[in-house]
């Protein structure tokens, strides 16, 4: 029993000072456990003399129970410490500002257009999309720009492979549309074209809006109205002028330029418009009868008109941005002037 105090004590010593829940647990097992000390002493209990096993038994069991107790005192404070170096770690000011989280926005060549198609459709067009890899076809062959003819040498086209290329202009969507649908067509697209071009008003990337109006008496007033109405409710501008300048495109015949008056120095010119007075917004035309015969259609009985401008170029002159790669280099400093 001498035994017993020297156990106690060690036991005591040794608990109180450890600090890791795994050794805790050893310990605990050399003295509590199967083959623990204390229990190897209960074990003996039965070859005593009754009186002094009661005796002992007593004591043996006061010292388990003032180990158990110090056992339980350990775990406790173990869990405090960790729990102590955990929320250490994981410090949290709950009182500092949070960081906040932006909201996105559209794009200005995405609200351009939105402006766009909304005056459009308040006349009776519809928008339409098309492919941006085309055939040798839609995009030249169809609006009557044969093979070897001048106009090719013009786009600058990237060819995908021998048969395909990335369209140079939205005028290949009239083809797709007038094929798959008789007449009356009143439509709009808007699309990316491709050139291989750079500089700060050309991109190899960049967007077009076509616009076409196939019926039996459609003429080039209809496309003057179309044309001076949608300027005017685009830039705001009730009295702009616009001007058609006589040009040649492949696909239409006669075939204009417009110019609008120039927005930033009310024609008076400035470096903007070259001192000219004038921007130009596009090309347009009456619709050649060969590109109608393409796609099936009567050129007898029907007549149209068709425009492009370039999206990009509109959003510019709105915004008054004189950078086209702005648009395209996701620098949020630039795109968040336009929520
Ligand atoms: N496709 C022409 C281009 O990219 C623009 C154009 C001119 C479109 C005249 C038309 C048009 O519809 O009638 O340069």
């Amino acid at each position: 029993m001498q035994n017993l105090d020297t156990i106690l004590k060690h036991a005591l010593e040794e608990l109180g000072g450890i600090d890791d829940p795994v050794e805790l647990e050893q310990a605990k097992a050399r003295y509590l456990g199967k083959s623990g000390a204390i229990t190897e002493l209960l074990k003996g209990l039965g070859k005593l003399e009754p009186d002094i096993r009661r005796e002992s038994g007593a004591r043996i069991n006061k010292a388990k129970e003032a180990i158990e107790s110090v056992l339980n005192a350990r775990r406790e404070a173990i869990q405090a410490i960790s729990l102590e170096k955990q929320l250490a770690l994981e410090l949290l000011d709950v009182t500092l500002p949070g960081r906040g989280q932006d909201m996105g926005g559209l794009h200005p060549v995405t609200r351009t257009l939105e402006r766009i198609q909304g005056i459009f459709h308040s006349l009776g067009f519809s928008t339409v999309s098309g492919p941006e890899i085309e055939t040798d076809f839609y995009n030249f062959t169809a609006l009557n720009i044969p093979e070897d003819h001048p106009a090719r040498a013009m786009h600058d086209t990237f060819y995908v492979d021998e048969a395909h290329l990335l369209r140079t202009h939205t005028s290949p969507i009239q083809i797709h549309y007038m094929m798959a649908h008789e007449p009356p067509v009143k439509i709009i697209a808007p699309g990316r074209v491709y050139r291989v071009d750079s500089d700060a008003t050309h991109s190899p990337m960049f967007h077009q809006l076509e616009i076409l109006w196939v019926d039996e008496e459609v003429n080039f007033t209809h496309l003057k109205g179309v044309a001076v109405d949608f300027l005017q409710r685009f830039f705001e501008k009730e009295h702009l002028k616009v001007r058609f300048r006589p040009s040649f495109f492949p696909f239409t015949e006669p075939s204009a330029e417009i110019d609008m008056g120039c927005i930033f120095c009310e024609g008076k010119g400035c470096r903007v418009c070259s001192h000219t007075g004038w921007l130009e917004v596009g090309g347009c035309g009456m619709v050649h009868p060969n590109v109608l015969k393409h796609v099936g259609y009567d050129a007898e009985k029907y007549l149209g008109f068709a425009f492009g401008m370039g999206l990009d170029r509109l959003a510019m002159l709105r915004y008054g941005v004189n950078d086209l790669r702005l648009f395209f280099s996701n620098d949020l400093r630039f795109l968040n002037q336009f929520d």
